[in-house]
């Protein structure tokens, strides 16, 4: 939380998207008598799962065990989450009358199971780690919502943001508000810091970018500010770097298609920068991990604010103990006690 509020912590903070994944045995086993859904809305089984990590590799913040789909619930969308697929949405949101009847509404009424799991992970981690919250942003959301599954380059849903913009800003301004209700409420039950998850980003133009889905995100940023600090997350993103940095987020998570400096530079220092080490590069022998890792911490040359973090989520096949020697290695190099 120090790095987050741009003041210099003792030591850089670490941690990982999908750290409580199925690159854990002890997750795998979990999963062995519990569907995902199930450890997901169960808040002693997520607030298992979230620890998971925590008490493994050390890292400095626990992600809620949660789902971007989640909030799908309290919206009337029914879902499912396909091993090995991902997301699924059986009758997909095409038509003004779905649009309509989709419901804004807290997570109070949505999704009570987040909010208690939150709560109960504030009393079990204590100060050891700080809580992250998240949400999926609206565009990442409107292409599973549009598409009904996942797909390389979700053709449904920007035919529907080009050829209907009506529509598409229609739906975007009620995921938004679910999305604010959503994030608003995590932060009351305990989140220190809210991550908003824009992982279909990459496939717009900036000039798109501005007029389908950067109001939507600089509103969401905006209704926090003064509750939660924020984190805005993308990947393959490089053509809208500034455009993110103008929605104006606390933190700004990056991948590693750009330098961490450079990527810095062109975000004018205004936030702070989370990132980015290649997730398949912890799948090369630790001296390669290694220089990776002094590669970020040398070009970031202790300027207050960075996270230390990959550039996407850890891969299935990562094996645990390199990701351990990682936090323990960027602790060690950026130690100011
Ligand atoms: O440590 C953590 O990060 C756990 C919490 C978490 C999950 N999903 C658990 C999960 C978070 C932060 C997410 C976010 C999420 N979910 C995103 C954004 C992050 C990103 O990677 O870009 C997206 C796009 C989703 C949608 C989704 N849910 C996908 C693509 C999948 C994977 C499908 C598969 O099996 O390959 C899911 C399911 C899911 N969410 C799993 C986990 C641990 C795997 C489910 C299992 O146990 O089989």
């Amino acid at each position: 939380m120090t790095a987050v509020r741009r003041q210099q912590p003792d030591r850089t903070p670490v941690w990982f998207m999908r750290q409580a994944g199925r690159c854990l045995p002890e997750y795998r086993e979990l999963r062995e008598r519990h569907s995902f859904l199930e450890v997901a809305t169960t808040p002693e089984l997520a607030v298992e799962a979230t620890l998971m990590p925590v008490d493994r590799f050390g890292v400095d913040g626990a992600v809620l065990f949660a789902d971007i789909m989640l909030p799908l619930d309290g919206m009337g969308v029914p879902f499912e989450i396909q091993p090995g697929v991902g997301p699924v949405i059986a009758d997909p949101i095409r038509t003004p009358g779905a649009i309509e009847a989709l419901r804004v509404v807290g997570p109070e009424e949505g999704t009570p199971y987040v909010l208690e799991a939150l709560r109960l992970l504030r009393g079990e981690l204590g100060g050891r780690a700080a809580v992250l919250g998240f949400a999926g942003a609206p565009f990442t959301l409107a292409c599973y919502l549009v598409e009904g599954r996942p797909s390389k380059d979700y053709p449904t849903a920007k035919a529907m943001m080009y050829g209907e913009p009506a529509l598409w800003h229609r739906l975007m301004t009620k995921i938004t508000d679910t999305t604010i209700l959503y994030l608003k409420g995590q932060a009351e039950a305990g989140a220190d810091v809210v991550q908003l998850f824009d992982s279909w980003l990459g496939l717009l133009d900036a000039g798109s970018y501005r007029n389908y889905v950067q109001p939507y995100t600089m509103r969401i940023f905006a209704s926090l500010k003064g509750i939660v600090p924020t984190v805005h997350f993308s990947t393959s993103t490089v053509q809208l770097l500034e455009a993110i940095g103008e929605t104006n987020p606390d933190v700004v998570s990056v991948d590693w298609r750009l330098p961490v400096d450079e990527a810095w530079r062109r975000l004018d220092y205004a936030t702070g920068i989370q990132g980015n080490l290649d997730p398949a590069r912890l799948m090369a022998p630790w001296e390669s991990i290694a220089a990776g890792a002094d590669d970020i911490i040398t070009r970031v040359g202790g300027r207050a604010g960075h996270i230390f973090n990959l550039g996407h989520g850890i891969m299935p096949r990562t094996d645990p103990d390199k990701l351990s020697r990682l936090v323990e290695h960027v602790h060690e190099g950026t130690d100011r006690g």
